[in-house]
Formats: structure tokens, C-alpha cells, sequence
């Protein structure tokens, strides 16, 4: 029996040239609800399945998946989609694509950083409008990101990507993680671990970069938003979830903060009640990762991935290396380089 990958979504190149060169690959064309993933998995089994992000894969879908289905692999670096433990316990690794995103989704930041704290974003506005007057003193003064206090929430790989990149922009760097990463060398002696309650009172910009757990689901909720400056500019590339946009909407309204720069959102693709009214807010639709480069090299890396598993091997970037534990399936195919 050929080995069979079924994507939902297609996804870039070199993906599909690679991944049929040793499998047979179904694309569906379409995002799929639970229930369908289910009747598909059960109807036509598959061995890997590459989901999107928005598609939630539980152990429900992992047991429609049945003896056959071996790896989940993603085409992102965030897995908070997936129920890692239900495959972990059913011997289903899961791959995502960490590195290859690093660079473009620091720079999404920075972007989105520097739109907001100068109102470029409002700015278009006003001239598309035709509302703009000519130069004047006091016409939409931002805030300063020169020698501003920058706090990065999550130092891993991107946290760390945006803080060099904040550093060339003479900011000062502290960082707050939970699981005390290391820090790269060239960044030693030029960021400084604080408490996240000193990062959220000091902070003038505040930039979110952790995963999506429930440790970090409205880690930014009201007491946070109150505890910021009122001149802080926050920034979240992360996932929307890790703050309560809601509240957030009523502290751009109210000004208990400046502005803000959103990249993602709770319950995307909506946008809680009032956001979008906010003057202050720059919204970007989930571009974090989104270059014409980047998302090349996300696909090799899922093909690659999935490749792997069809080999019999854990796959390169996997987040659950222990499902296969006791031993991983049979090779398919050749391993790939
Ligand atoms: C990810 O990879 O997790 C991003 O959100 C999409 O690139």
C-alpha cells in the first residue's frame, strides 16, 4: 500500500513536489471542520496529516486517524492546535516548523512596534482621507522607541529575534520567561531576566512572544493591563489567546495604554467588539510568518517532516519524541536527506 499524506489546506512550494515524490498526497482544498476530519481520517486513512493551524486535532481525530495515521505535521511553529498528550498516548508524533519563521515574525513585530507607537497606521489614515493639513506641531505625536524600555514576554527564539533587533534600535531589553531559556551569546550582558509584574509596571513596550498554554492563556488580562504604563505600547505576534482581547479593547478605549500592534487574535479570523473602532490600534491579519521565503522554507520543513515519519524516523522537528518511545512504525519509504 503506498503511504498517503493528506493536506487540508495546499500548501507552497517545494512542499507538493517533495512530498509526492514518495507518497500519494490528497489535498482537500479547504479548511475542515472536526467532524469532517473525522469522516475523512475514517473513510480514506492516511499516515501523516498536515492540518492548519485554525483546525483543532484531538484525540477524537487522532483515534479517526486509527493505526495507520503516525504523524501530525504542521505547517507553523505553534502546535497549540493539537492535543500533544492524546497523541503522544495514541503514538502519533507531531512536527512543527521552529527557525525557519524566526526572522520574519521579529521583524512582523518590530513592524507592527514601531506603526503603532509613531501612528503610522492612523497616519495613512488621516492622508488617504484627505485630512491631512500639512505639518504641524502637535499633529499626532507618538511615543519615543529610542532609548524606550522594551519587555519581551517569552524568550525563546523569537523573543530573543526581536530584542537584537530592538537593541539596534537603542532600545534597553529586559525579558521575562517562565522556563528560563538560554540566552544567545551575543545578547548576553545586554538583556536582563525581571519579574513579569517589574516588566509590566516598567515597560514602555511590552511585545509577546510565548507559546500558547494554559499557564499563558489572558496572561495579559485586566489586572496586566492596568499594571502597564498608560503611555505602553503592546505588541502580540504570539497567539490571540494570550490576552484578553476584550479587556484590551476597553483599555485602548479608556487609555489605561497608548496603543497596541495585534498580529493574532482570540477567536480568529473575528475580532472582539470594539476593536476595530480603537484609533490606537494597529491589526494585522496573522502576517507574522507570512514572506514569500519564509513560508518556502515552512513548507520544506513540514514536508521533510512528514518524510521522516514515512521513514520510520522521529521526525526532525518533532514536539513529542517519547510517543515513539517504544519503538518507532515500519519504514515506508527511503529516508530523506
Ligand atoms: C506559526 O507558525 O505558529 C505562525 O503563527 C504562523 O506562521
Amino acid at each position: 500500500m503506498a503511504p498517503e499524506v493528506l493536506c487540508t489546506l495546499a500548501l507552497p512550494k517545494p512542499f507538493p513536489a517533495l512530498v509526492s515524490d514518495a507518497a500519494t498526497l490528497r489535498t482537500a482544498g479547504h479548511l475542515m471542520s472536526r467532524d469532517e476530519l473525522v469522516s475523512e481520517l475514517r473513510e480514506r486513512p492516511v499516515d501523516v496529516l498536515c492540518p492548519q493551524l485554525r483546525e483543532s486535532v484531538d484525540g477524537i481525530v487522532l483515534d479517526a486517524g486509527g493505526s495507520r495515521l503516525r504523524c501530525v505535521s504542521l505547517f507553523a511553529v505553534g502546535f497549540n492546535n493539537v492535543d500533544v498528550d492524546a497523541a503522544t498516548g495514541r503514538g502519533v508524533v507531531v512536527a512543527n516548523t521552529p527557525g525557519v519563521l524566526t526572522n520574519a515574525t521579529a521583524d512582523c513585530a518590530m513592524g507592527l512596534m514601531l506603526a503603532a507607537a509613531r501612528n503610522l497606521c492612523e497616519g495613512d489614515r488621516e492622508v488617504r482621507a484627505g485630512r491631512f493639513a500639512g505639518w504641524e506641531p502637535e499633529y499626532l505625536l507618538g511615543q519615543d522607541v529610542s532609548g524606550a524600555l522594551l519587555g519581551v514576554i517569552g524568550f525563546g527564539r523569537i523573543g530573543q529575534a526581536v530584542a537584537r533587533r530592538a537593541l539596534g534600535f537603542s532600545m534597553r531589553v529586559v525579558y521575562f520567561d517562565s522556563t528560563d531559556p538560554p540566552v544567545a551569546e551575543d545578547l548576553q550582558g545586554r538583556v536582563s531576566p525581571t519579574p513579569l509584574d517589574t516588566l509590566l509596571r516598567e515597560a514602555d513596550v511590552i511585545t509577546l512572544h510565548t507559546p500558547l498554554t494554559e499557564e499563558t492563556h489572558h496572561l495579559i488580562d485586566e489586572p496586566a493591563l492596568r499594571t502597564m504604563k498608560d503611555s505602553a505600547i503592546l505588541v502580540n505576534t504570539s497567539r490571540g489567546p494570550v490576552i484578553d482581547e476584550a479587556t484590551l479593547a476597553r483599555a485602548l478605549r479608556e487609555g489605561w495604554i497608548a496603543g497596541a500592534g495585534l498580529d493574532v487574535y482570540e477567536n480568529e479570523p473575528e475580532l472582539a467588539p470594539g476593536l476595530t473602532e480603537c484609533a490606537n490600534v494597529v491589526l494585522s491579519p496573522h502576517l507574522g510568518s507570512a514572506t514569500i521565503k519564509t513560508r518556502a522554507a515552512m513548507a520544506e520543513l513540514c514536508a521533510l517532516n512528514a518524510l521522516d515519519a514515512l521513514a520510520g524516523q522521529t521526525p526532525r522537528h518533532c514536539v513529542n519524541p517519547e510517543a515513539w518511545a517504544r519503538g518507532a512504525p515500519p519504514p515506508l519509504i527511503h529516508a530523506a536527506t
